[in-house]
């Protein structure tokens, strides 16, 4: 009986208890409708402050709601406190792109700390991508010792200064501690977190921070398993003592900075490394071998630009089964190599990004690496620019199914780019990346390519020897951004579905090829900016169609089109028609941005249209070989920012104006174009980013890649130091030549041979101290050589045959080596026994008659082509590191955005944002 009695009371007894409890359990978090109402209000009001309702419609000011329920809102179990807040990405200012970048302008950006103090249980705080620049916090009562158990704190990708970093003196709780993306600069805080000795986790990384990191500011971060330095500015020696003792480090993210010295061999006691990168950095030495085979747990190694040296043999990680980036690329040294063959080994990895370019790979048998042939899981693999032979690897697509990238330029591949018949059937769906430029690849592209890779956004098969006709099939690839064709033997016509179904099409560069026909008409490409369609047989005329979109740069020189010119083709920031057969007049230009046009060696009739003469950023203005009329308008010294005018073979009359010493004829860096057309006012995506760096570098880097370009095509030597150049030579012009060309002391060309200029030789041109070459010839100038121009130290090409002149040549100086050919069909002209030796010449007897045979003094093709060159280069090389290169990607377009807002400031801002 007593146990009958007892036990329901037990039962009850633990029931009710139970029930409480899960009352209790209830309540904490909903009965009394509500978490602590200092904790929802303070929620309410960071809302009202920094957000709004579309953001946090969840967040209400309504007694029944339970902010424990709120989205982003976390509590702790048994407390009932709010422990986790997930508050990133609710700023309401917040506009496109990260950080900084991505803030407008009236944003309120200061964030109050006290709203913070609410939340004595806090464990984890995100405000990451907030637009924040800094807390706001009593004075007096910095004590931020409130928050006692905040472990995380995420600030990244906000505004934060340097000075937020004292702010976490009082957090000396915190496990993790996330700062990367924000704008500290200044000196490495050592001090400020040498505090935080319970870091498990710190992330600096894209910030401004310069200075050292010492072994000393490391001493007390003994708990540190993460740590994150990446893109900063940090120099001097890596403290390789101090993170040798970190025997707890998993990931050590260098990346990007200027870190010298060597890596010692102690780096093998940090044995639980799963991360080291250390790409970028000006790291020396050759030790590898010491250290790498105690890092078996390592999944990322990337050691890559730094200046390494020696050989780095891969069966070193053969054992490193966790393995999955190795990056080794772009050593900064002339012996670094990868080896991969010298001792028989087995990868007990899969990797699945890979980059060896430019590291010699097997720089005796320059064989494809072995291993690769038991990899499945690669998604990105370069192995650009290291010479390989051998057939192309196609098998490697069909071994890895989930390649997203594939680099294979600048290798010696040889046979054809034949998709294996599997691939008919297994369309590459994640490839987004193919380079297979600069190899020997032949045949035909295969039919279906734009099947099979359905979402390439780069396509380079450029430098080969591919023939055939461009697939139609490449019209399927909505993702493409870029379409490299050029340097191979395609022929037949561009079919109109490559450029109207590529909808995301903005570089096409097929130039060198054999294709014909009519331009495409296309009905729509508005992203196409950038066309090299330049020497194949294209024929018919441009139509306005053709011009209507935003292309940027066109270029369709060498071709046979015809037709008249459609006024709206001429409003291009470049634009080359050089070489074809177009008749009638030059349009009028309608726009300002045009830096180059070059119309040369058309049929264009008529006199140089006024409009061009407004054209304020025009730096080559080339209409040479055209049947061009009419006196030759001073106006066209208002085209100040000219470097080159190439007016040559036309039937131009008059006189030549005396104001040209108003063109600057310089390689002067000048302000780039303020808008670029073609460029969206919103939403311009990655590629135009990048090209519109390009065009930056461009413009930053043209003096230097135009002189090496330049000066190792045509003329050996230094000869060609400036690129500046007058060419008026083969018109009807009469008159003196004015005394104010002097004035242009940085032209390199003067040529006004075949003319019918009279009166004598400017004593002035002795101001012309960059002059190289002056081509007088075939006029009817009369009078002394000046003996002045004997101090022109520069000139190599000088040439006043058949003229009047007379008197003795001068025969000092660089006119010791002229003679006969430089000097005859003067009658009353003498020169001395000396200027009869032409030995002397800088230039080779044959380049010298080669060069005094042009119509011109400088081929402006070749200099345009250098131009362009650089263009391409720059551009293709960017893109290839970008897209290898992960990190690179966020970090290069973190700094482009950086980049041009600086330099383009608001002039640019409406195009991007
Ligand atoms: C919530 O509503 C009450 C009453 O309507 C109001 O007094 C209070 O200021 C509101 N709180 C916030 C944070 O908006
Ligand atoms: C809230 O802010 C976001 C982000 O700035 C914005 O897109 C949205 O239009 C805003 N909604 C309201 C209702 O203001
Ligand atoms: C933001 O506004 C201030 C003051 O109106 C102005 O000086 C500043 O240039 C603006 N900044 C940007 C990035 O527009
Ligand atoms: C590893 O650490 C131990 C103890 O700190 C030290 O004695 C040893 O020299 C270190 N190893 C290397 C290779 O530096
Ligand atoms: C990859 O392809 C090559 C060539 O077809 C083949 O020999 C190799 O076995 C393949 N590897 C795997 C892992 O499938
Ligand atoms: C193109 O890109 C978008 C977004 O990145 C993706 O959803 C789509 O599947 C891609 N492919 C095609 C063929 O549109
Ligand atoms: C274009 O070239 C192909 C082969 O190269 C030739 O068969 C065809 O007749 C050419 N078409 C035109 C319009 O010249």
């Amino acid at each position: 009986m007593e146990w009958s009695w007892k036990k329901p009371w037990l039962v009850m007894m633990i029931a009710i208890i139970v029930i409480g409890l899960l009352l209790f359990q209830v309540s904490g978090s909903s009965s009394s409708s509500g978490c602590f109402p200092e904790e929802k209000k303070a929620l309410l009001e960071f809302k009202s402050a920094y957000s709004n309702e579309s953001l946090l419609p969840s967040w209400v000011n309504d007694s029944k709601s339970n902010c424990c329920e709120w989205e982003r809102v976390t509590c702790d179990r048994s407390s009932g406190h709010v422990d986790h807040l997930s508050l990133e990405t609710l700023n309401k200012n917040h506009g496109l792109g990260n950080g900084a970048i991505g803030c407008l302008n009236n944003s309120a950006t200061r964030v109050n700390w006290s709203l913070f103090h609410s939340f004595k249980e806090l464990r984890s705080l995100n405000l990451s991508d907030n637009c924040f620049d800094d807390f706001i916090w009593e004075e007096g009562n910095r004590s931020k010792s409130t928050l006692k158990k905040l472990e995380n704190l995420d600030l990244s990708s906000n505004n934060f200064k340097k000075s937020v970093m004292e702010f976490f003196s009082g957090l000396s709780s915190l496990n993790n501690l996330n700062l990367a993306n924000n704008i500290l600069g200044g000196l490495f805080p050592s001090k400020e977190i040498s505090h935080l000795q319970n870091l498990v986790m710190l992330d600096l990384s894209f910030n401004y921070l310069y200075g050292g990191l010492t072994t000393q500011a490391l001493a007390n971060l003994s708990k540190l398993q993460v740590l994150k330095l990446g893109q900063l500015s940090l120099s001097g020696s890596l403290p390789i003592q101090g993170l040798c003792k970190m025997k707890q480090l998993e990931v050590l993210d260098l990346h990007r900075n200027a870190f010298d010295g060597t890596l010692d061999a102690c780096v093998a006691n940090l044995t639980s490394l799963r991360v080291l990168d250390l790409f970028g950095n000006s790291l020396t030495g050759n030790v590898f071998e010491p250290w790498i085979s105690s890092l078996a747990l390592l999944e990322t190694l990337s050691l890559g630009m730094n200046s390494f040296e020696g050989i780095f043999s891969l069966n070193m990680l053969a054992n490193h089964s966790k393995l999955k980036v190795l990056e080794l690329d772009e050593m900064d040294s002339e012996t670094f190599q990868v080896q991969t063959e010298t001792s028989p080994w087995i990868a007990s990895f899969q990797l699945e990004q890979l980059d060896i370019s430019s590291c010699k790979v097997n720089s005796h048998t320059k064989t494809l690496p072995s291993f690769l042939s038991s990899q499945t899981s690669l998604e990105i693999i370069a192995l650009l620019d290291n010479d390989l032979v051998g057939s192309f690897p196609i098998w490697l697509l069909l071994n890895n199914t989930k390649l997203e990238g594939v680099y294979f330029g600048g290798n010696c591949f040889t046979g054809s780019f034949e998709l294996p018949f599997d691939l008919n059937y297994h369309h590459m769906d994640q490839l987004e990346f193919l380079d297979i430029s600069d190899n020997k690849i032949q045949g035909e592209l295969p039919r279906n390519i734009g099947v099979v890779f359905p979402n390439l956004i780069l396509l380079d098969v450029s430098n080969n020897k591919f023939g055939g006709h461009i697939p139609e099939s490449i019209g399927e690839m909505e993702n493409l951004t870029t379409l490299y064709l050029g340097n191979n033997r395609f022929s037949g016509n561009l079919h109109e579905h490559i450029l109207n179904g590529c909808l995301s099409l903005s570089s096409l560069i097929m130039d060198n090829n054999q294709l014909n026909g009519t331009l495409p008409s296309f009905t729509g490409n508005p992203k196409l900016v950038l066309l090299f369609a330049s020497r194949n047989n294209f024929q018919g005329s441009i139509t306005r169609e053709f011009c209507r979109f935003g292309l940027v740069i066109l270029d369709l020189s060498f071709n046979n089109l015809s037709g008249t010119l459609p006024p709206s083709c001429l409003n291009r920031l470049f634009i080359n028609l050089q070489g074809n057969s177009i008749t009638g007049k030059i349009p009028e230009a309608s726009t300002n941005m045009s830096v180059l046009m070059d119309l040369s060696d058309n049929k264009f009739t008529g006199s140089i249209p006024e409009s061009i003469y407004n054209l304020p950023n025009l730096r080559y203005l080339l209409l040479a070989g055209n049947d061009l009329q009419g006196q030759l308008s001073s106006q066209i010294c208002q085209l100040k920012n000219l470097q080159a005018l190439d007016l040559s073979r036309n039937n131009l009359s008059g006189f030549i104006p005396s104001c040209l010493n108003k063109i600057r004829f310089s390689e002067e860096i000048y302000d780039p174009p303020s808008r670029i057309p073609g460029f969206s006012s919103r939403g311009v995506d990655i590629i135009e980013k990048t090209l519109m760096l390009a065009l930056m570098l461009l413009f930053m880097e043209q003096k230097v890649q135009f002189t090496i370009k330049a000066s190792s095509r045509e003329y050996e030597g230094d000869i060609l130091e400036d690129i500046s150049v007058l060419d008026l030579s083969s018109n009807q012009l009469t008159g003196k030549i004015p005394y104010q060309i002097g004035d242009l002391h940085d032209l390199f060309a003067l040529n006004l041979s075949n003319n019918n200029l009279s009166g004598s030789i400017p004593k002035s041109f002795k101001k012309l101290q960059s002059i190289e070459s002056l081509d007088l010839s075939n006029n009817k100038l009369s009078g002394q050589i000046p003996l002045e121009l004997q101090d022109l130290h520069s000139l190599a090409i000088f040439n006043v045959s058949y003229n009047n002149l007379s008197g003795r040549a001068p025969d000092q100086g660089q006119f010791g080596t002229f003679g006969d050919s430089n000097y005859k069909g003067n009658p009353y002209l003498s020169w001395g026994i000396s200027n009869r030796r032409i030995a002397a010449s800088p230039l080779s007897p044959i380049q010298l008659d080669e060069v005094n045979h042009h119509d011109s003094a400088v081929d402006s093709t070749s200099f345009y082509w250098s131009f362009v060159a650089t263009f391409v280069t720059v551009l293709l090389a960017m893109l290839t590191i970008l897209w290898i290169n992960p990190h690179w990607r966020g970090a290069w377009f973190y700094f482009i955005e950086g980049v041009l807002l600086k330099c383009f400031g608001g002039l640019l801002g409406d195009a991007f944002y």
